[in-house]
């Protein structure tokens, strides 16, 4: 599907990175076909040695000819990148960009260009289980639909979505949810701990909890309250712990957390405000 196709990765950081990783190792494309351009020398070496790809400072370079421009600059490097590729994308190239709350609308605007792919991956997707949720401009043709599913399906799993907003609400939940689960394993882990575990037994122990019971889930099809009835057991373990999450507020605070991020989201997708009286803006995060 890409076969033969320059893919240009304008940004070639954390994300970046993982998606290059990705495409080589499935064998997607090949470090011929991929250009990649980043603001250090430094990283432009660690590229071409890593990888053997064309790595550049120039972004005019990284994007010539290219069948496939994606974007793996974070938003707020967004407003200055986007005048310097004005004109230099090809016109019949897709442009892909992972930038957390930046629209559609504004890549059109700021690209002069009509066929964009709005994306949200997640970390994950640097050993190959990410979780991408996508969005076309009805500009893209089904031949970069297909491109996009192929590269995407790289990271690991995809779904392509009908309504925008949806990208902005998969930001908050698979975007973002990797660093919510990170907390719970710190929290789990430092209980065994505390118990007297020693800490590898406490991460083997809280890792192979957590995936059994997603794989749990995942075949039996039941719903998450139905097994969590069945390992509670009146007046045991799982009781005492449960009354303890409830108690504290657990169901609440977590539903809280992704429509916050869902929130900060939304005002990314903002014109960006002037500077903070601390001289930091609203952009300066990205996931
Ligand atoms: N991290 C996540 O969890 C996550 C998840 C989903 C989506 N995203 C999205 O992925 C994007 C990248 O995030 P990241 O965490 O990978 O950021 P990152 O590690 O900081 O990488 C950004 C890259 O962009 C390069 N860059 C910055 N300004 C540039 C410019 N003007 N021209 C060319 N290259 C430029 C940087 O070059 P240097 O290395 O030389 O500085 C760096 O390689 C963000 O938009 C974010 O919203 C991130």
């Amino acid at each position: 599907m890409l076969q033969d196709r320059k893919i240009a990765l304008v940004g070639c950081g954390t994300m970046g990175e993982a998606i290059l990783q990705c495409l080589l190792a499935q064998g997607v494309a090949t470090a011929a076909q991929i250009s990649a351009s980043v603001r250090s020398e430094a990283r432009c070496s660690h590229l071409r040695h890593t990888y053997g790809i064309e790595a550049t400072t120039c972004n005019i370079q990284a994007v010539q000819a290219a069948a496939i421009v994606l974007l793996g600059v974070k938003p707020q490097a967004l407003p200055t990148l986007m005048p310097m590729l004005i004109g230099n994308i090809p016109p019949d190239a897709l442009v892909l960009s992972i930038a957390a709350g930046i629209t559609v609308q504004t890549l059109h605007q700021g690209l002069n260009h009509a066929a964009i792919v709005r994306a949200m991956p997640n970390t994950p997707a640097q050993v190959g289980r990410g979780m991408t949720v996508w969005y076309a401009a009805s500009a893209v043709t089904r031949g970069q639909r297909s491109q996009t599913i192929a590269l995407l399906q790289a990271l690991g799993k995809e779904l392509e979505v009908q309504q925008e907003t949806t990208v902005d609400q998969a930001t908050a939940l698979s975007g973002a949810g990797p660093g919510f689960i990170f907390l719970v394993i710190e929290a789990m882990v430092d209980a065994g701990v505390q118990m007297g575990l020693n800490h590898a037994q406490a991460q083997t122990l809280t890792l192979e909890t957590i995936a059994g019971s997603v794989e749990l889930l995942r075949q039996t099809q039941q719903h998450p309250a139905s097994l969590r009835n069945q390992v509670t057991s009146p007046g045991g373990a799982t009781a005492a712990g449960l009354y303890e999450l409830e108690k504290g507020g657990l169901r609440t605070t977590i539903c809280n957390a992704i429509l916050a991020a869902f929130q900060r989201t939304q005002q990314l997708s903002q014109p960006a405000p002037a500077k903070h009286e601390h001289g930091s803006s609203p952009r300066e995060s990205e996931v």
